[in-house]
């Protein structure tokens, strides 16, 4: 039997008739925009994650263009991020005529690495964007103590972290702002594409509340130049049924995590994935280091097993961004990792003898080397 990388569909299965409901419901009242399906799931994923409040969008992306926005991020702006990470970090800040400026990242556990960040800060850097890359979250304390030296704001990029623990508070809410995406495969995915910013700042909130919907203070009255960035009712009411699951499902690949580590420690070869004594890590992926990885993923590949790569193209060398001048300085770890790194097989539904597989194939894998 094939191991996919994720398993939507077995999930489905384990709650289909409440979600079935769930959405049969929003079309019975055709109440498909905003209102209250969308309130309520906005208040109890506030709640989740510790914040005052929540704004639903319509992906990840836009929630980290809106936090942008809010911010008055604007042209001529700097913001420092790590490369390693998925397009859509960096996507809004350009969009917004803003500069990335890339700080590389901690090879233990991919995320920027927060003791080089100070040397990057100039007049111009407006913010910061920390993403708890796979759900490891990023070690937020010292940064906050250089956002605060130099006034600029922390927008963290929670996509991958729902429910990650830095030092025993929710991701997301430490912030001026966190923003979550909802896409399929996260550890909270929706049926399509969404997405929510959380803060607990009031005038964020007031601001993100407006330039969601076109701007507009009351239906035809627009204050301010806005966009479409709403979240579905249908996307909120999915979502709020699978939000009671999520603390279960987190807890289920920590001890998929667990078998892994155990399984893997006799590996010479392998680099397991770590926890920092701050964190509590929610394995949105499960991310090894391997020599020769493009070759393990093929043997899985031949083995019926599948895996991914997060990611192959460090931000700094896409090619879209080969013409813009983005980065003049090497980023050696972040170079590094994109060589090896391999995603294996995650999810809540995953089991012991599936995981005894994977790790059967990766120790071939290294006998045969
Ligand atoms: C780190 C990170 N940031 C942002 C996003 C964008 O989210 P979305 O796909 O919902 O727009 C993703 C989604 O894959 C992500 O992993």
């Amino acid at each position: 039997m094939k191991i996919p990388l994720v398993d939507l569909k077995k999930q489905y299965d384990s709650i289909r008739d409440e979600i079935d409901s769930a959405i049969s419901q929003v079309i019975n009242k055709s109440a498909f925009i905003l209102g209250e399906e969308v309130s309520s799931f906005e208040e109890n994923f506030a709640k989740f994650c510790q914040a005052k409040y929540a704004v639903g969008t319509s992906s990840g992306t836009s929630a980290l263009q809106l936090a942008l926005t809010c911010l008055g991020v604007s042209k001529g702006d700097e913001v420092i991020t790590t490369p390693f990470t998925f397009i859509a970090t960096t996507e809004s800040v350009l969009e917004l005529g803003a500069k990335p400026v890339f700080v590389d990242i901690e090879k233990d556990t991919y995320n920027l690495d927060v003791n080089r960040v100070e040397k990057s800060i100039t007049k111009k850097t407006k913010a910061i964007i920390p993403v708890h890359l796979y759900g490891h979250p990023v070690d937020l304390d010292a940064l906050i103590d250089i956002a605060k030296k130099y006034k600029i704001a922390i927008i963290e990029d929670a996509c991958q972290a729902h429910g990650a623990l830095y030092k025993g508070r929710k991701v997301g809410s430490i912030g001026d702002v966190g923003c979550f995406s909802f896409y399929p495969g996260k550890n909270l995915g929706c049926y399509g594409d969404g997405g929510i910013l959380v803060t607990n700042d009031e005038e964020i909130y007031k601001k993100a509340l407006l330039f969601r919907d076109h701007g507009k203070s009351d239906k035809y009255t627009h204050i301010i130049h806005g966009y479409n960035f709403r979240l579905d009712a249908i996307q909120a009411a999915v979502l709020k049924v699978k939000l009671k699951y999520l603390d279960g499902w987190n807890n289920k690949r920590r001890k998929n995590a667990e078998i892994y580590n155990n399984r893997l420690s006799g590996l010479r070869t392998v680099i397991k994935p770590i926890e920092k004594d701050y964190a509590k890590h929610i394995y949105h992926l499960y991310v090894i280091s391997i020599k020769e990885r493009d070759k393990l993923k093929s043997f899985l590949k031949e083995n019926d097993v599948d895996s991914g790569i997060h990611y192959p193209i460090p931000l700094h060398k896409q090619p879209v961004y080969a013409g813009m001048k983005l980065c003049d300085k090497s980023l050696p770890v972040s170079d590094k990792c994109s060589e090896s790194v391999i995603s294996l097989p995650m999810y809540a539904e995953l089991n012991e003898s599936q995981i005894e597989k994977i790790y059967s194939l990766i120790k071939r894998f290294q006998e045969s080397r």
